[in-house]
């Protein structure tokens, strides 16, 4: 069951119902400011941290869900609605929502009035625009009355939603013409507040939300919104809002145009106030509420965020016998790239804002799938990550984006952490071919004094895996590996400790870790990264060090054959006990997806045909039709010597979920194994664009990935298997969304930036007479037309490059102006 349509020419999700199967949201802002808003305008907006600057309320948990937002009421004669439906909830005569690139169209329309809402956060900006049209559509002449509202949060997230106390005493605001200001704390020690206003003269504003809504009265029905007048309340402590309040009549085809913003604004400290010492100095507001107040103004700022994502769009294009491959690649897919890239897994409707920074492994990730879009803020980041990187190459596990600094609360030894920076760095490269990173002086541990050229961080990187190794020679598994629910030196029997921080006392002596658990997932991971650090080597002219690190590779490669092939596919772990994790030989988990992918993508165990019979394998116990679960037979019981894992029932999250971040590991290894076929169909099993025809089971955005899906056992221990088996969870934070990116345009379509040009090594359905793609790299655009007469999957049989033959599957750089890539498969 669908509850909207993809319309692809305006790149947008048009909603047509608004009782989804969750809240379907989208962001807007890339820079500073950002708002989240769902399909009934429900949400909320912070300035670059969603825990510390949290400018609007929102209330997670909520029942109903989804309450609170910007929400425009309309009193018409006593009947009362909103354009998105909620939180009102009259029956609308029609509803609609457009979730586009950074925008969000809400129309509803009700007895012949129609009201239309376009949200966006222009380019450079620190505030939300919201444009309303209202049309009069009926014969006769309407009055009726529109307020706008919005609830304040009181900054910082946390306290707000925890600290009463003092939070319901320490409200301020400051009404000016048409201008609702937020200034709790301003006279102290913050140099920031909030506005919300509207371009036209207003006729009452209520800024105190129990005045506006009334104690005992709810957002479906404010007793303002209902008496048809506001208040003119001026909050004093207790819950400030800001809503405007507006008597309009409107002639038959009569339209009226308001523009509200809803702005952020940091003021110097010795200029916070005018000259009465109180009053807020409104220079910097009054400027930012000048760019954008007629519809002109509004207009023009539309047409410059369409056209930064028209650019940013269109440096990947694709034309392929799909749709939905469409679709995903060339819109949605890299739009979700940059919203993790901004988010990493701070806010959504499942990540609350308060918990989690910027994560390592997660950012470097991110980088992944969105380097081609923003180099420059790719290399940004990449040098923030690495600052917070220790000396022995070591991470801190989180930074928080204000401070940058690493997060001491969650401290590091997560032992996959560096490895992702090798990739991510490699990356960067192979997209811009900016050498110069390298030399990039970064300091380790946020301290300057410890700076060292980038390339140092790298090996320090590759360095901390080979110097920490366990008995069999793989790497430590440390607090957790990429699955944080795998936490081999944990052994936690208490609730509320937390399995990725805490340190068995047993573990204290060696450091806070056993030095017997291994993870295999790592070891695969390094061979499959290690190979970028020695092109990197190489390319920089250090032969001796690029051959010690091939030997390092080749050593692990050996190592994992003789203690981690098990025959079928490849262990998960050894615990601290010593014993087989993801083994043949265990009672439950016999088989975990993670490393499987990366030892394929490295040729581990290839000359035995180890790649084959772990596709084999995962194909046969893994794959379902809603994807690939993350292990098999799920756990039924609580295994204390592998930690969080087994806490999860069986079916959901890291516990026999289908989760869909490592769908893609698996993915691209079937597509480097020359399976296309297979590779399509575990793609197809999970693309959202594929799960729009089953929204009601999926629930979560058909537009977006989500980090988790049901899987095949999810309810099996109480009777209910089945029940929620292919439901989305957690959508829009995930690594899924870069992997993914990587997956479909980098290993099926093949089309993959490499350190000397662009490798172009398709691997696709046999089925598909071939493709055609855009690609922009290094100045030039690189027109590819890929055929495939014989309707393999995998086999570049010959190659022009503007009319001429080129060896390989490598287009060289050809520099700026168009060029002509021909690809024969065979
Ligand atoms: C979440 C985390 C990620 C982790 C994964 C598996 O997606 O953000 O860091 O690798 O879960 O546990
Ligand atoms: C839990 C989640 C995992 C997430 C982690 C973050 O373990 O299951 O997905 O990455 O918390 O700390």
């Amino acid at each position: 069951m669908k509850f909207g349509y993809f319309d692809d020419s305006k790149r947008e999700y048009v909603i047509t119902s608004p009782r989804t199967p969750y809240p379907w949201i989208n962001y807007l802002g890339t820079q500073g400011f950002f708002s989240l808003i769902s399909n009934t305008a429900g949400g909320y907006c912070f300035y670059k941290d969603a825990r510390l600057r949290r400018i609007t309320r929102y209330r997670y948990n909520n029942v109903p869900i989804d309450m609170g937002g910007r929400y425009f009421y309309i009193n018409d004669n006593g009947c009362i609605w909103n354009p998105g439906w909620s939180p009102v909830k009259t029956e609308l005569d029609s509803y609609e929502c457009r979730h586009g690139m950074g925008y969000t169209v809400i129309t509803g329309s009700k007895n012949g009035l129609k009201a239309c809402a376009t949200f966006f956060v222009p380019q450079n900006y620190d505030g939300e625009v919201q444009q309303l049209v209202l049309t009069n559509e009926s014969s006769v002449a309407k009055t009726f009355s529109l307020f706008s509202f919005a609830e304040w949060c009181l900054w910082d997230a946390q306290d707000d939603c925890t600290n009463f106390q003092r939070n319901f005493s320490t409200g301020r605001v400051e009404i000016k013409d048409s201008t609702i200001y937020h200034k709790t704390e301003y006279r102290d020690r913050r140099n920031h507040f909030a506005f919300y206003t509207v371009n036209d003269t207003i006729d009452g504003y209520d800024t105190d939300r129990d005045s506006f809504i009334g104690l005992y009265n709810g957002f479906n029905d404010p007793q303002a919104v209902v008496a048809g007048k506001a208040n003119n309340s001026f909050a004093d402590g207790w819950s400030p809002i800001a809503s405007h309040y507006k008597r309009i009549t409107l002639a038959p085809g009569e339209s009226k145009t308001l523009v509200f913003i809803l702005g952020y604004v940091e003021m110097p400290a010795h200029k916070k106030f005018e000259a009465d010492g109180k009053t807020i100095n409104k220079e910097k507001a009054l400027a930012m509420i000048d760019k954008y107040n007629t519809p002109e103004k509004v207009a023009a700022g539309l047409a410059e965020l369409k056209s930064a994502w028209d650019s940013l769009l269109g440096i990947l294009n694709v034309n392929t016998p799909d749709d939905k491959v469409d679709r995903m690649v060339n819109i949605w897919n890299q739009y979700q790239c940059m919203v993790t890239f901004n988010l990493s897994r701070s806010a959504s409707y499942f990540e609350s804002g308060i918990g989690r920074g910027m994560g390592f492994r997660d950012s470097n990730q991110d980088i992944l799938g969105f380097v081609h879009q923003i180099p420059d803020r790719a290399r940004e980041r990449l040098i923030d990550l690495a600052a917070t990187q220790l000396p022995d190459g070591g991470c801190y596990h989180q930074y928080q984006p204000l401070t940058k600094k690493g997060n001491s609360d969650i401290g590091g030894d997560f032992s996959d952490d560096p490895l992702w920076m090798i990739l991510s760095v490699a990356s960067y490269i192979k997209e811009t071919g900016d050498w110069s990173i390298l030399d990039e002086n970064v300091p380790y541990d946020n301290d300057e004094s410890k700076a060292k050229p980038m390339l140092d961080h790298l090996n320090a990187s590759f360095y901390h895996i080979v110097n920490n190794l366990g008995p069999h020679g793989l790497p430590l598994a440390m607090r957790a590996d990429w699955n944080d629910c795998i936490n081999l030196s944990c052994f936690s029997d208490t609730p509320g400790e937390s399995f990725q921080t805490y340190t068995n006392p047993k573990f204290k002596a060696e450091g806070g870790y056993s030095k017997v658990a291994e993870s295999v997932m790592v070891a695969t991971l390094f061979t499959y990264v290690g190979p970028n650090f020695v092109g990197i080597l190489e390319h920089k002219g250090l032969k001796d060090e690029a051959a010690k690190a091939q030997a390092e590779i080749d050593k692990m490669k050996a190592n994992i054959m003789a203690s981690a092939w098990d025959g079928d596919w490849f262990l998960r772990a050894y615990d601290a006990n010593g014993e087989k994790m993801g083994s043949k030989e265990c009672e439950e988990g016999q088989i975990f997806i993670e490393p499987q992918g990366f030892a394929i993508m490295s040729d581990v165990g290839k000359d035995q045909g180890a790649d084959l019979r772990t596709l084999k394998a995962i194909d046969e116990r893994l794959n379902t039709k809603f994807g690939l679960v993350l292990n098999n037979p799920a756990f039924t019981k609580y295994y204390i010597q592998y930690g969080e894992i087994s806490t999860y029932p069986g079916g959901y999250k890291e516990n026999a979920g289908i989760f869909t971040h490592n769908n893609a590991w698996i993915i691209c290894a079937a597509a480097y194994a020359g399976q296309g076929d297979q590779a399509f169909k575990y793609y197809s099993e999970i693309a959202p664009a594929f799960t729009e025809e089953t929204s009601d089971i999926h629930k979560t955005e058909p537009y977006v990935y989500g980090q988790m899906i049901g899987g095949k056992d999810a309810g099996a221990d109480i009777g209910m298997q089945g029940d929620h088996f292919g439901q989305g969870k957690n959508s829009w934070l995930t690594g899924t969304a870069a992997w993914n990116m990587v997956a479909i345009s980098q290993y099926i379509l093949g089309i993959k930036p490499d350190f000397d040009g662009l490798s172009v090594d398709p691997s696709i359905p046999s089925a598909w007479d071939g493709f055609k793609a855009t690609r922009k790299f290094r100045g030039g655009v690189y027109n590819i037309t890929i055929k495939n007469p014989s309707h393999v999957c995998k086999g570049v049989k010959s190659m022009t490059v503007d009319g001429k033959a080129v060896e390989g599957n490598v287009v060289p750089v050809m520099g700026a102006g168009e060029h002509e890539v021909e690809i024969v498969l065979g």
